[in-house]
């Protein structure tokens, strides 16, 4: 892929006179054709979460892309698009009576997993089923950690996939997910051992999955460290590791095995990009005597930047190139002091830096528009526009 800045990107953030968000849709279709020649044959069901604009899934669909939901709200735009039915599951294993019956009624064929609770639900309200079990994960490695809340111990899974086909379910598959923007490998090559065991256990009890989905995971390419330095996720050897992983799932499977992932940060997060501004560089002394400088933006955790405490996004300030620049601690515009990035490792910002300058955030595409409240503080949602200058939200 290009980068996080694309020519595209670039020019419409320069062009951009007021806050927004830019999207770069060629963008985000050129990188799932790209992940689809990295994993040939794998059914990818982007994660409606991470970017739900209905430009942005119709686009995707009509590359092929399936679709995760996690609510019935999700599934109904998820069929906006087209879509057939089939083609999306349901992958939250957190889900009410209601929620279930609704997402059966409007044909969703495969539900995520992980008790006997829920099993029970999805055979009273969603007769038929089929249903795919979660396994834990650690989370470690990711920037995200998606654990605990989520998945159970392999014993557990061979027992809730038990219950499923007792209670007229199709014991269907199994599932993972590593931790949002996972930077290893090792975590890749932990999650196919644990589903090789898995599979052989269900097998054992004369259990044979048609499908293992691998969740998200997949990392962006553009964020930057604590220290400003790129990050740099071994993708391709992650792709190698998922590549041998399939092969071996498949080897050890009696029956055809379908394999596929549900990624939503790698397809969007560098092909969406923040214009924002200058709101104040301020220096002042602390309790403790220590002198600080902090530069507040318009935009910050509630409006775009929601996971501004885990990940760190460049940020280009095109009206101070190559001027001085000094370490300052990042924050958002709010009266919240969670609306900051951690201080313990400042930013280097232009020293000049006036209220009002133009400020890019860079591979912010993943999770912004989702995670957006409605006006905390009286700070509006941040509006989106895409990066070929077609349509405005
Ligand atoms: C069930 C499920 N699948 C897929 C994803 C997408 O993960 P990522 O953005 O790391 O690709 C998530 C993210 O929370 C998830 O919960």
């Amino acid at each position: 892929m290009s980068g996080p800045l694309s020519p595209p990107l670039r020019a419409a953030l320069a062009a951009a006179a007021e806050d927004g968000i830019v999207f770069d849709l060629d963008g985000i279709a050129a990188q799932y054709d790209e992940l689809v020649r990295e994993l040939p044959g794998l059914d990818v069901r982007f994660a409606v979460k991470s970017c739900p604009l209905d430009e942005v899934l119709t686009r995707l669909a009509d590359r092929g892309a399936g679709f995760d939901a996690a609510s019935p709200g999700e599934i109904a735009l998820a069929l906006r698009t087209g879509v057939p039915v089939r083609r999306i599951h349901y992958g939250n294993t957190v889900k009410s009576d209601t929620d279930i019956a609704e997402a059966h009624r409007l044909g969703v064929p495969d539900f995520a997993t992980d008790s006997v609770e829920d099993v029970a639900a999805i055979a009273a309200h969603a007769p038929g089923s089929r249903v795919f079990c979660r396994l834990a994960t650690s989370g470690e490695g990711a920037l995200w950690g998606l654990s605990r809340k989520f998945g159970c111990s392999g014993d557990d899974a061979v027992r809730v996939l038990e219950a499923a086909r007792a209670a007229g379910l199709t014991p269907a598959g199994l599932s993972l997910h590593v931790g949002s923007q996972q930077m290893t490998t090792e975590a890749w090559r932990q999650a196919f051992d644990s589903l090789a065991e898995v599979l052989e256990a269900l097998h054992r009890r004369g259990i044979v999955p048609d499908h293992v989905n691998l969740g998200g995971g997949l990392p962006a390419l553009g964020y930057v460290d604590r220290r400003g330095r790129r990050l740099e996720p071994p993708l391709d050897k992650i792709f190698v590791v998922i590549r041998e992983g399939i092969e071996r799932l498949r080897d050890l499977s009696p029956a055809p095995l379908d394999l596929r992932m549900e990624p939503g940060r790698h397809l969007v997060a560098d092909h969406g990009a923040i214009r924002a501004h200058v709101s104040r560089l301020t220096e002042r002394r602390q309790p403790d005597g220590a002198r600080e400088r902090w530069l507040y933006l318009s935009c910050g955790k509630f409006n775009g930047l929601y996971e501004m405490d885990e990940l760190r996004y460049r940020l280009v300030f095109p009206t101070h190139p190559g001027k001085e620049y000094v370490p300052a601690v990042v924050a958002g515009p709010t009266c919240d002091s969670d609306d900051a990035y951690p201080p313990d490792h400042p930013v280097r910002v232009p020293r000049a830096a006036a209220s009002g300058d133009p400020v890019w955030v860079l591979s912010a595409g993943a999770y912004a528009t989702s995670y957006m409240t409605q006006g905390f503080n009286g700070f509006r949602p941040l509006p989106y526009t895409w990066a070929d200058g077609h349509g405005r939200s």
